[in-house]
């Protein structure tokens, strides 16, 4: 597959670490300093679907088709308003297209496991143009009264439209399951027959572990594809790479030996946007006309799981 379209969408309330200073106990210092984050787009009166149906909008019209030429769509999302329908059905029916549909939940790698599916669809001839896209909106998972998760996220929407080409030059998902450093648990509705025990609860997550498992994982993942694809480092034109903390993509640069000219960055003013973060960034390059035909680009991500997903793709749109 290749990709032809791309597109985005951020809420308009944007929300400052002074805002931050006004009701945690926190500091613009101490966010910039840990984070490398000054502000991130936050959901107010939006709702997600309606994101995801304005980056789905761009991204195609910015492939030059229809709506009705996309025969199929995967949508990653890790939580919405809804749990059923998914997101990618909403979308469908927003955007007038008809195709079968599909989300996919793989916590902030999703989107380069949609990009993976989407390959092996176009792949097995099964769909011709493919609208990938990865709406989150992680603000509504966390404790606001907990200063070490909330300052962290922020929301938006990411989208592409794929169809054949020589465009993937090789792809790596890993999931390893280790669900005690990273989770998010919601309770369902009471039924008269319930005797277990449930919890529910903001999202908890051990942000030491996190970083240290995403930095050894990710700069492996890409190594492990550039040595498969005889690439070296330098060959990369940009590696976007999930955009959870400035510190994480310094660490994955100093362990690839490069310089910091090579990761584009957005996480000082999106904050972590979970599996939106890698769409949305690269919408934001190739909009503003930093990407060539002919360049290579490394997309890595990791998240709750422990799932990471990379991969090395060509730009020919
Ligand atoms: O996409 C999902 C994946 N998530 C991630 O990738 C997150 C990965 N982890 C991280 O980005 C970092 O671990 C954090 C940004 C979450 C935390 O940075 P850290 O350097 O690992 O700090 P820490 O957790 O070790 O905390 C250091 C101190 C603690 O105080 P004490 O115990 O030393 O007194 C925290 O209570 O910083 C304190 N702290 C804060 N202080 C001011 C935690 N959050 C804040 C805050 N403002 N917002």
């Amino acid at each position: 597959m290749r990709i032809i379209g791309t597109g985005r969408a951020h809420p308009s309330k944007v929300v400052t670490n002074a805002m931050l200073e006004q009701f945690l106990d926190t500091s613009d210092e101490w966010i910039k300093e840990r984070t490398g984050m000054s502000e991130r787009k936050i959901i107010t009166s939006e709702k997600l679907e309606d994101l995801a149906t304005e980056a789905s909008i761009l991204a195609i019209k910015d492939a030059g088709i229809e709506p009705t030429d996309i025969d199929y769509i995967i949508c990653s999302n890790v939580v919405n308003e809804y749990v059923t329908p998914g997101l990618s059905c909403i979308v469908q029916g927003k955007i007038g297209a008809k195709c079968a549909c599909v989300d996919v939940n793989a916590a902030c790698s999703g989107f380069i496991y949609a990009l993976d599916m989407a390959d092996d669809r176009i792949r097995s001839g099964k769909a011709k143009n493919i609208l990938v896209l990865a709406a989150e909106e992680p603000t509504r998972m966390v404790d606001w009264s907990d200063r070490s998760t909330c300052v962290l996220f922020g929301d938006g929407a990411g989208a592409v439209v794929v169809t054949g080409g020589k465009g993937l030059i090789g792809s790596r998902l890993t999931t390893v399951s280790k669900t005690d450093c990273l989770y998010y648990v919601r309770k369902l509705e009471p039924t008269p027959y319930i005797t277990k025990e449930e919890n529910a609860g903001p999202m908890y997550m051990n942000g030491r572990e996190v970083f240290k498992t995403a930095v050894l994982s990710s700069s492996f993942d890409i190594k492990r594809l550039l040595d498969k694809a005889g690439l070296k480092p330098t060959d990369i034109k940009y590696y976007l790479l999930h955009q959870a903390n400035m510190r994480i993509i310094e660490a994955i640069a100093n362990q690839l030996q490069l310089d910091m000219s090579y990761f584009p960055h957005n996480v000082d003013y999106c904050g972590n946007t979970s599996s939106a973060s890698v769409a949305l960034l690269l919408d934001e390059l190739h909009r503003s006309g930093k990407l060539q035909n002919g360049d290579k680009l490394v997309m890595s991500a990791f998240g709750a799981g422990f799932t990471t997903g990379a991969c090395i793709i060509e730009w020919n749109k």
